[in-house]
Order: C-alpha cells, then sequence, then structure tokens
C-alpha cells in the first residue's frame, strides 16, 4: 500500500490498483480512508481509464466509500472526493453531490465542487457564492467564477471562411513531396520558405479549393509578418479579427517553438478583439505562431480538417490519412496505368482507399494479420462505397499474383512488435514482392524501420527506385519506391 501511494509511475499505480481489485472491498477502504494521501491517490487514479473501469465493476463498494469521504471532517478529504466523483460521477454520487451545493461549510472546497457539477446546478452554486461573496477569499471566489465558466463553455460560432480581398498563404505537406505538388499549382503565384510552399494572391474561393486539398496538413493564411513578436500578434490578430464574420468565434493559438509559449500567451491577454476570444479547448479558427526571417503568424479553419470522414475506425498504429493521401499521390506518379494494387499489412483500410481517391480505375486487395483490422477496414471502405478482395493471412501466406502494385504502411516494431518480428515479416515480404508484382510493377513501402527493409531490397532481385524522408507522429520514417 505504502509503495502504491509512493511512486510516481502510473504503469506501477495500475498494476498495484489491478492487485486490489481482486480484493477490493480489503484494500479500497484502506486506501480511501486511511488518510488525505488516499484521497488525493484516487482523486489521481480516477483520471485514468482501466482504473475506472475496475472501480466501476465494483459500483457499490466505490459509492459507499467515496460517500463516506464526503461526510468527511476534513475539508481537504471532501475537496478531493468532489475531484472524484467529477472524474468517476455516479447517479447516488451526484445526487450527493447537490446537497453539497448549499451543506458544503468551507469555501476552498467549492471551486472543485463547480467542476463536478452540471447544468443547473453550477448556477445554483453560483449564486450561493455570489451572496456570500463578501465572506469568500477574493481568490477563491474568482476561482469558483473560472470553473463555473469552465464547467459551462460558452457557445461560439463555427468560422467557415474569410472576407479578404487578396491575402497569401502557406501550404504545409511532406518536404519531400513539395517539388510533386508543385507541378499540381500551376496557375497560383508560389515560393518554397524553409516552413512550406508560400502561395501569393490568393482569394478566399482560393483558399477554400486548397485547405481542402487531401494531400496537405493545413493550409494557413498568413495574417502578419514581423520581426518583434509583440507586434506581430498586434497587427495579425486585428487582421484576423477584421476578416472573420461579424460574431463570436473562438481561436486557439500554439507556438512552433514552445520556448515563446509564455510571451505569446502573456501579450494575447492585452490585446482587445470585436469577434475573437482565446478558447482553447473549444475553438474554429487554429492561429501559429512561426518563426520564420522573424515571426510569422498564420491562421486556418478547424472546418477544412474535416476530409476524411469515411474514417470512423482506426487503430493506434494508423496512418495518418494525409501522410497516405500523399504517398499514394507519389505512387500514382509512378505507376498511372496500374490496374490491381494490394495492401498485405492494409490494417483500417487507408491506404487502399487513398489510392482508390487518386486512380479512381484501380481494383484493390487488402490482407492483414489481425482479424479486427480486417473488420474495421470492411467498415471504412463500406462508408466510402469502395470494394476491395480483403481476407486475413500473414504475408508468409500472401497468395495473390499478378500485381501492378503493392503499397503498405509496414510495421514498424517499434510502438507493436519488435525489430526481431520485423525481421521475419520484412524477408516474407521481399519474398512475396518478388513473385507477385508483375514485371516492371512498383512496390511503395512505408517504414521506420529503414535500414532492415533497405538491406533486404539490396539483396533481391528488386531494384529500389527511391528512398523519400517523411517525417509523421514524431518518427523519420521513409517512403521505398521499389521495382521488379
Ligand atoms: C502500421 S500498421 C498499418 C496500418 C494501416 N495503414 C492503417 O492505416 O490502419 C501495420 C499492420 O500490419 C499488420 N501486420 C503485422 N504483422 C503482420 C504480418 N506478419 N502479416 C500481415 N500483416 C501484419 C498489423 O496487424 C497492422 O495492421
Amino acid at each position: 500500500m505504502k509503495t502504491f501511494l509512493e511512486t510516481q509511475d502510473q504503469k506501477t499505480k495500475i498494476e498495484y490498483l489491478n492487485k486490489f481489485a481482486l480484493d477490493l472491498d480489503l484494500y479500497l477502504p484502506r486506501l480511501l480512508v486511511c488518510n488525505k494521501n488516499c484521497a488525493y491517490a484516487l482523486a489521481n487514479l480516477t483520471k485514468k481509464k482501466r482504473a475506472k473501469e475496475i472501480l466501476l465493476s465494483t459500483k457499490e463498494t466505490y459509492e459507499n466509500l467515496v460517500l463516506e469521504l464526503i461526510d468527511s471532517a476534513d475539508a481537504k478529504i471532501r475537496k478531493y472526493a468532489y475531484v472524484i466523483c467529477g472524474n468517476l460521477p455516479t447517479e447516488k454520487l451526484y445526487n450527493r453531490l447537490k446537497e453539497q451545493i448549499y451543506k458544503e461549510e468551507t469555501y476552498l472546497t467549492l471551486p472543485s465542487l463547480m467542476l463536478s457539477l452540471v447544468g443547473k446546478d453550477c448556477k445554483d452554486l453560483l449564486e450561493r457564492a455570489c451572496n456570500e461573496q463578501e465572506q469568500i477569499a477574493p481568490k477563491i471566489y474568482a476561482e469558483i467564477v473560472t470553473n463555473y465558466n469552465l464547467a459551462n463553455p460558452r457557445e461560439y460560432q463555427t468560422a467557415l471562411g474569410f472576407n479578404f480581398t487578396s491575402a497569401s498563404g502557406i501550404i504545409f505537406t511532406q518536404k519531400c513531396y513539395e517539388d510533386f505538388i508543385i507541378k499540381d499549382l500551376a496557375l497560383y503565384n508560389k515560393q518554397k520558405l524553409k516552413c512550406g510552399i508560400k502561395i501569393n494572391d490568393i482569394t478566399p474561393k482560393d483558399y477554400q479549393i486548397l485547405a481542402k486539398r487531401r494531400d496537405i496538413y493545413s493550409f494557413s493564411l498568413i495574417l502578419s509578418q514581423n520581426a518583434n513578436l509583440k507586434e506581430c500578434l498586434n497587427l495579425g490578430l486585428k487582421y484576423l479579427d477584421d476578416i472573420v464574420d461579424n460574431g463570436d468565434f473562438a481561436y486557439r493559438i500554439s507556438c512552433q517553438d514552445s520556448k515563446i509559449n509564455s510571451a505569446v500567451l502573456k501579450e494575447i491577454k492585452t490585446i482587445s478583439l470585436s469577434n475573437l476570444t482565446n478558447s482553447p479547448n473549444n475553438y474554429s479558427i487554429s492561429v501559429e505562431v512561426i518563426i520564420q526571417n522573424g515571426y510569422l503568424l498564420v491562421a486556418s479553419l478547424e472546418s477544412c480538417k474535416e476530409k476524411f470522414t469515411y474514417r470512423q475506425e482506426f487503430l493506434p498504429a494508423s496512418i495518418n490519412p494525409t501522410t497516405a493521401n500523399i504517398i499514394c499521390k507519389i505512387a500514382h506518379y509512378y505507376n498511372p496505368n496500374a490496374k490491381v494494387i494490394a495492401d498485405g499489412f492494409c490494417g483500417t483500410g487507408t491506404m487502399l482507399i487513398e489510392r482508390k481517391l487518386v486512380n479512381k480505375s484501380v481494383s484493390l486487395i487488402g490482407s492483414d494479420i489481425s482479424k479486427i483490422s480486417i473488420s474495421k477496414a470492411k467498415t471504412n471502405l463500406n462508408n466510402i462505397g469502395f470494394k476491395a478482395k480483403l481476407s486475413c493471412c500473414d504475408i508468409a501466406d500472401f497468395k495473390e499474383g499478378n500485381l501492378d502494385e503493392f503499397i503498405s504502411n509496414l510495421p514498424y516494431g517499434l510502438r507493436v512488435g519488435s525489430h526481431s518480428d520485423n525481421f521475419k515479416i520484412y524477408k516474407n515480404l521481399v519474398f512475396k514482392l518478388e513473385k507477385s508484382l508483375v514485371k516492371g510493377g512498383f512496390a511503395f513501402l512505408y517504414t521506420a524501420d529503414k535500414k532492415l527493409l533497405r538491406d533486404l531490397v539490396k539483396f533481391s532481385n528488386l531494384k529500389l527506385v527511391s528512398e523519400l524522408n517523411f517525417i509523421s507522429g514524431g518518427l523519420y520514417c521513409s517512403l521505398f519506391i521499389v521495382q521488379k
């Protein structure tokens, strides 16, 4: 018990909790009532999904123990009890909390109580705090009001467009893809920057068209450029305030370099705007400070990010769909006449779907060792109305032949699996590619386990045409373009 309370490692804590769960009646009462630290530990644990499951599986014991905490004479324990109820509420606990709106005598606990209430009950507690404001310390009163606002977020309008006459924007995509996408942007006046591709003289309609491209992570409008951070923020946010409709819109601001975060947050508090509020939890405009010859302030619309609506099913290892689209555009550039395309590690089907979106005339074959992946791929394919021949099998048993193309996001052996598992998998893959691709057929293989694949391809009768560097999800990956 002592180790459990003292350990900072969440994994060890959960292991202990699993152990306690076997004998919850014995351990949880001790955990909850022995001292303040126990209530604190439980308040932290109720933030965790697994701990919640365990506690809810013995709901009555959990409820009775938290009720005891609410009845504690120690205000700090009651405060943690409110946090626990906020993290893991049940009907019985909520009904008891409602009584505390008028019963709780220690003002220090009211901010936490506010966060565990909803709707009209929050209003009731705020009303009580207003009536008793003179007796409440100003800092606590301010916290009660802040938590009221957090528990009852303001409804903002959704910004769907910008109103400007002419402006510039920046396309953010993979560096290795910039030369490909530039070929597609012949109509625009453009220039490569370190951070992306700058597009000049655009209209609001151009903004919408470019922002909806599937092969870019975002298209942001340039709001201001200045060597001075304060000026950049002031000019940029005021310009943004002018080009959104009149109304009540929310934005979130982020910085490319976290070192300037606090300076930015401090400065924006001093800028008064008519249509815009900074609301990091609930916003429709993303603003970013980029360091590029001084500072650049840019903005993008969240509504333009809703491009991959078919993708209701995904797994932790699923590829970012924009990255998948970029890979598929590159594949189409190398292999425009491909007819039969397979992904032997299809997961939830993202690569196959994006490939067909790039070239509607292809037919798709997908396989994966995991049954769950295949069933999720089926759902996603159905969502977009595409057909594919799907099967559940190890790449070692992959039997398809006459393929014009094999395109895959391979297992990396990092977060899932291992490098030694990969050796076997990649060896089988290369062997299958040698057999199943038609002469001149291509394989597009995306992985972070680069050396292994490079070496295996070197000793096969496949030719490495190119290796392109990607950065995605914090990993340095490569797209191997291989030809038989
Ligand atoms: C990086 S994920 C691909 C994710 C996929 N692109 C998506 O967006 O969902 C790798 C996939 O390889 C599959 N896999 C791992 N070992 C395999 C094997 N020996 N044969 C076939 N598939 C395998 C995993 O089940 C996983 O779905």
